[in-house]
């Protein structure tokens, strides 16, 4: 085992938000488009990256998505080696760093080992350049590398969870699947959702468009109107609230709220795994009970699209225009009074 091991941590300072850099240097299919010293081409295999490198095929294995801009990965040239290389991004004023640390392994020499720094400073300066060739708007950011992919950022008045501030509802989304892995997760998460008395009165009926017939059921429950977008997504799923409570039979008022919050954990873990869900209220509700035999005491309440976001431009025009709107919100003395319904508490003034 070797001792300390010399290291070099290079860096970057990148004029974009750390959200919109953590989400495009995250998605490994964006690797050939900035990682041009040390990647040709990139494809999925067996839950992990293989990477063509000038030096010949090795795997990538990244750290989950996650909210605190960790890009550490685990690069394979060979069976049985492991090369650790952490990577974060953090916020540096409005816009992000960018670090990665090499280290010199035992069996590199001092040239290889300052070829190797230069080669990630030469990437990371591609990186700055690519991500900084069209400035953000406000909200609606546009993208990198030829592909749009939107990162509807919003600037809230007041400190607000990254998650919370990236969160938004595409119309455009990529035909990229959702792996298995990231559907259990989705799920998982809105099965801790709080919910009155514990009762969890979600259910949810999925579709995925690898299975044609199953997803064009589903599709086919939705209004028209949602069906134009939602069909590109990959992942498709309907809501439904069992009203009552299994124990005595006595209405659920807390129902429909509870599934509103299975409904957010899900679209929050979503959002910290780079994916994106936009929910809709409208479906048709008979037609679900009638082709998914609901029974009664249960109903379907929404329909939820689940992927990556795509690129707008394939959309017809007046879903393209909100796609690209910046996303609003009323202010808090809109809605958080004291003393009086509608006088503004000043809690919030
Ligand atoms: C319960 C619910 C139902 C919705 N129904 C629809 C719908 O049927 N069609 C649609 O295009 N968007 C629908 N939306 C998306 C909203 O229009 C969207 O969340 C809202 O405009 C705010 O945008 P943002 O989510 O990007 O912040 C729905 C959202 C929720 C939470």
């Amino acid at each position: 085992m070797a001792g300390l091991l010399k290291s070099r941590t290079a860096s970057v300072s990148i004029n974009r938000d750390p959200g919109a850099v953590y989400e495009f240097v995250s998605t490994p299919e964006n690797l050939p488009r900035w990682a041009k010293a040390f990647c040709r081409s990139v494809k999925p295999s067996n839950g992990e990256w293989v990477v063509e490198t000038p030096q010949g095929a090795v795997t990538l294995r990244f750290v989950g998505k996650n909210p605190l801009g960790i890009l550490d990965h685990q690069v394979s040239p060979a069976p049985g080696v492991e090369v650790f290389v952490p990577m974060r991004v953090v916020p540096n004023g409005s816009g992000s760093e960018v670090l990665l640390t090499v280290f010199q392994r035992p069996e590199m020499s001092e040239e290889q080992f300052a070829e190797d720094v230069g080669l990630v400073e030469q990437d990371l300066d591609g990186l700055k350049r690519l991500l900084e060739e069209r400035a953000p708007s406000a909200t609606a950011a546009s993208a990198a590398g030829g592909e749009r992919v939107i990162v509807k950022r919003v600037l809230p008045d007041h400190p607000i969870h990254e998650l919370i501030a990236t969160r938004w509802s595409p119309y455009a989304f990529d035909s990229r699947p959702v792996s298995r892995a990231d559907a259990h997760s989705l799920f998982e998460a809105g099965r801790w959702a709080a919910s009155s008395y514990n009762e969890q009165p979600w259910q949810y009926l999925v579709a995925t468009r690898d299975e044609p017939e199953e997803f064009a059921k589903l599709l086919s429950c939705l209004v028209e109107g949602n069906q134009v977008w939602a069909k590109a997504a990959p992942l498709l799923a309907i809501s439904a609230a069992s009203l009552s409570f299994k124990l005595n039979g006595k209405p659920n008022k807390a129902a429909i709220h509870d599934l509103g919050l299975a409904a957010c954990s899900l679209t929050f873990e979503a959002t910290a795994r780079g994916l994106a869900v936009h929910q809709m209220i409208g479906i048709l509700p008979e037609r679900v009970r009638e082709l998914y035999g609901i029974p009664d005491g249960y109903e379907a309440v929404t329909a939820l699209a689940i992927g990556y976001v795509g690129d707008p431009s394939r959309l017809p025009d007046k879903l393209k225009e909100r796609d690209l709107a910046p996303r609003a919100r009323r202010p808090l003395k809109e809605f958080v009074f004291s003393g009086r319904w509608g006088r503004a508490s000043a809690l919030v003034g």
